[in-house]
């Protein structure tokens, strides 16, 4: 920080990239096409979920003084790698409808700072490709569970033989929430043939069509529609996953603690608090306010990621002071990607990591794990 204000004065700032996300959304806003902006801005139906996902307000920090915060450590342990930082990147879809370099440009700006990546299984760049840029960086691959179980296995399989080091099953979309802004263009993003890289390299859904996906991409996306999604789902199936992976197994989208329960009884290694960013049910509970009773159920018993509305880096920590053990980054990102590819999305994790790193050393705290329930407080519980 010192440096960056320092060449601030001397009128060098390398800060070309907004440093608030509101500079960065409007500035996202203005570099997206209207297909994008559709895409990536706003959630489900009014929106309020979306809006109240972002309020971490009623938890205050409760900052400590004089601990000697020279040297901090913000390293953390999940699924037996070392993560670099308590922070990840949530799998975004059709990353082409933000920039050109798409989940390439994503993975290289990840893979400089070593920020774990969650690739998008609607990844508009293969998965072997992205797995191929993001290099040594930890890297997870979410898992929308296709009706074909034969595409399904593919996935998994592909995956692990990428290098994937986990599978994010998302279970808080088995059908598409109501989202207006897209509706009214009546415009869905799957349809544009890259946005779909994905199952259009995948080997068997390939031998399921008459003509390559090149040849005939209209038909291969009306494949794609009826093979996307399975409703049909329970708990009970997840043992397909288990049984065609060898990878820890991380379940996104819980919001409930019995939810929680069911899922570490059906074999999670790892439970995902999240709203989908308020992409999904309209007028939920948010994320940060079902964590702490999610929490609780889980008691340690495996690892929890948070997402959904996370801003700033105060956001963060007061997830990790209420149970999470890595928090996840979405739209900053996106909007960093679409701004400038790689050197934007670098630029926006650079500097969440250094402000999360400020906010740890203010609030007192050397390392990560020092992070707990005693960091902060609820409104209701002011002294
Ligand atoms: C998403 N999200 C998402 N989740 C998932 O499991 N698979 C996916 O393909 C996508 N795609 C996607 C696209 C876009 C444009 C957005 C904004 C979100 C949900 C995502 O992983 C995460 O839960 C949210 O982004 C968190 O909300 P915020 O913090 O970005 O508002």
């Amino acid at each position: 920080v010192n440096k960056i204000y320092r060449e601030g004065m001397l009128e060098e700032t390398t800060q070309d990239i907004p440093v608030s996300f509101e500079d960065l959304r409007e500035e996202a806003h203005d570099a997206m096409s209207e297909e994008g902006r559709a895409y990536v801005h706003g959630g489900a139906g009014s929106e309020e979920t979306f809006e109240r996902n972002k309020d971490f307000s009623e938890w205050r920090i409760v900052p400590r003084m004089l601990r000697g915060v020279e040297e901090r450590d913000l390293s953390v342990d999940f699924l037996g790698q070392t993560h670099s930082y308590p922070l990840m990147l949530t799998p975004l879809g059709v990353q082409s409808l933000l920039h050109d370099e798409a989940e390439l440009g994503t993975a290289a700006g990840a893979a400089d700072l070593d920020v774990p990546l969650t690739l998008s299984s609607l990844s508009s760049r293969t998965m072997e490709d992205v797995s191929e840029a993001l290099g040594d960086t930890p890297k997870l691959f979410q898992f929308y569970w296709s009706s074909n179980q034969a595409i399904a296995k593919s996935f998994l399989d592909r995956a692990e033989r990428a290098g994937y080091d986990a599978i994010v099953v998302t279970v808080d979309a088995p059908i598409l929430g109501w989202r207006e802004r897209l509706i009214e263009r009546g415009y869905y993003p799957f349809l544009e043939g890259e946005g779909v890289a994905n199952y259009f390299s995948d080997p068997e859904f390939r031998s399921q069509l008459d003509d390559p996906p090149e040849d005939d991409p209209e038909v291969a996306v009306e494949h794609f529609l009826d093979i996307f999604g399975d409703s049909s789902l329970t708990w009970e199936d997840l043992q397909f996953v288990h049984d065609n992976t060898d990878l820890p197994v991380v379940i996104k989208g819980v919001l409930d603690p019995r939810d929680a329960r069911l899922a570490i009884q059906h074999g999670a290694d790892a439970i995902g608090v999240s709203t989908h960013g308020g992409r999904q049910v309209d007028g939920s509970i948010t994320a940060f306010e079902a964590l702490p009773a999610v929490a609780e159920e889980v008691d340690g018993e495996v690892p929890i990621t948070f997402d959904s509305g996370v801003r700033r880096a105060s956001d963060a920590y007061k997830a990790l002071a209420l149970g999470a053990d890595s928090v996840l980054l979405g739209r900053p990102y996106a909007y960093g990607l679409a701004v400038d590819g790689a050197n934007g999305v670098r630029t926006v994790l650079k500097n969440f990591i250094a402000e999360f790193d400020l906010t740890m050393g203010l609030a007192g705290n050397r390392n990560v794990e020092d992070i707990g329930r005693d960091s902060v407080t609820h409104e209701t519980e002011l002294y």
